[in-house]
């Protein structure tokens, strides 16, 4: 596929902002990738507030232009078609890369291992191998709890043992150690974010990752949530702009060539999930039970005391709001 430049100009349906003055950034020309979906797009919005110069590989195969900042510069290609990605980074010419394109459910990378190693592993080096022939000084990428082995303890920190118990962990954690040895060989500096469950507006409710956006669109629509399992599945659920956050606490050179949890190390189970939803949106349903699905994880629960005292970064938006905000732009969208 040929790179494609779109022009953009559609609204942005949201902009959620809490970055505080002391995270912002220097001008820097910035590449996301999934600039087009839930994350990035957060990300890509807040790096223009702050005036760098931002572009965007996304295939559009789970973004939208809806998401879409009309100032950043689209490059509607495949992070697996490395000519087009090439290209794109000859043209952009980033200096820092925050690599959030991916397949992104773990129940997929179950039935089809093949796809997601085709995108999480092959793709993302792809974009690692174009950051450091395009000499970008820093990679950062989107981890995940997922790489973890079945907690040892609660909250993990970022040395607890890794054996994912699916194929996306397996892929994620790949990345990780190819990073890790670009950054050593290339000397490209790099930041990985193992991120908790990421909320917040843009989500994709109809998709099986995301159980805010899940709950919220069922409440909303007035059909019956399922829970799988009953209950008592715990997540580390974090704010979407606490993670951009992060990543704008990461544009500078303090804490490169590391690993952070992006969490905040509490534990919500699937009831007080549920709960909580039900009560933004007004809702007095009860839920569905059906089985745990296979790859999923019964507790996860993340130390971020490690972003806290290097990136002096911390999440600042609570379960409650946040939900909120979710329910609020559900209603406003849809
Ligand atoms: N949402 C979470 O809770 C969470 C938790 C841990 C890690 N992550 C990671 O964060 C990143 C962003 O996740 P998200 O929740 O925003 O998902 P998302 O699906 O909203 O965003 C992913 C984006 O990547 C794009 N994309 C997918 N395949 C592509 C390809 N082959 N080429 C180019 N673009 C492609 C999609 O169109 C989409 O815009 C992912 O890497 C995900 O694994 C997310």
């Amino acid at each position: 596929m040929a790179v494609s430049e779109t022009p953009l100009s559609q609204p942005v349906s949201q902009v959620i902002t809490t970055i505080s003055n002391s995270e912002r950034s220097e001008n820097m020309r910035v590449l996301v990738t999934g600039g087009a979906g839930f994350i990035g797009s957060h990300i890509v919005d807040e790096l223009i507030i702050q005036g760098n110069t931002v572009s965007v590989v996304d295939d559009l195969s789970e973004g939208s232009l809806q998401n879409l900042n009309p100032d950043a510069r689209l490059f509607n290609v495949s992070i697996n078609d490395a000519p087009a990605l090439e290209k794109a980074f000859a043209e952009a010419k980033p200096e820092i890369v925050s690599h959030h394109a991916a397949q992104i459910s773990v129940r997929n990378s179950m039935y089809d291992p093949t796809n997601d190693a085709q995108v999480n592993i092959i793709g993302s080096l792809n974009v690692l191998q174009a950051a450091v022939k395009h000499d970008a000084e820093r990679f950062m990428f989107a981890s995940t709890s997922a790489v973890y082995a079945k907690p040892q303890r609660l909250p993990m920190n970022e040395s607890h043992p890794m054996m994912p118990e699916s194929v996306y962990g397996v892929s994620k954690l790949s990345v990780e150690s190819f990073i890790r040895l670009y950054s050593n060989t290339y000397g490209i500096k790099h930041k990985i974010f193992r991120y908790g469950n990421v909320f917040g507006p843009r989500q994709n409710p109809h998709g099986e990752a995301g159980v805010v956006a899940i709950f919220t669109g069922q409440f909303l629509r007035g059909e019956q949530p399922t829970i799988f399992g009953d209950g008592t599945k715990t997540r580390d659920y974090v704010f979407v702009s606490d993670v951009v956050s992060a990543s704008i606490a990461a544009m500078g050179d303090a804490g490169d060539n590391e690993t952070y949890n992006i969490a905040r190390g509490i534990g919500v189970s699937d009831y007080e999930m549920f709960d909580t939803v039900a009560a933004a949106a007004d809702s007095s349903m009860h839920p569905k039970y059906a089985p745990v699905r296979p790859g999923e994880a019964e507790h996860v629960s993340l130390d971020p005391a490690k972003a806290r005292e290097i990136l002096l970064w911390r999440p600042r938006v609570s379960l409650p709001d946040g939900i909120a905000q979710v329910v609020e732009h559900y209603r406003r969208t849809h």
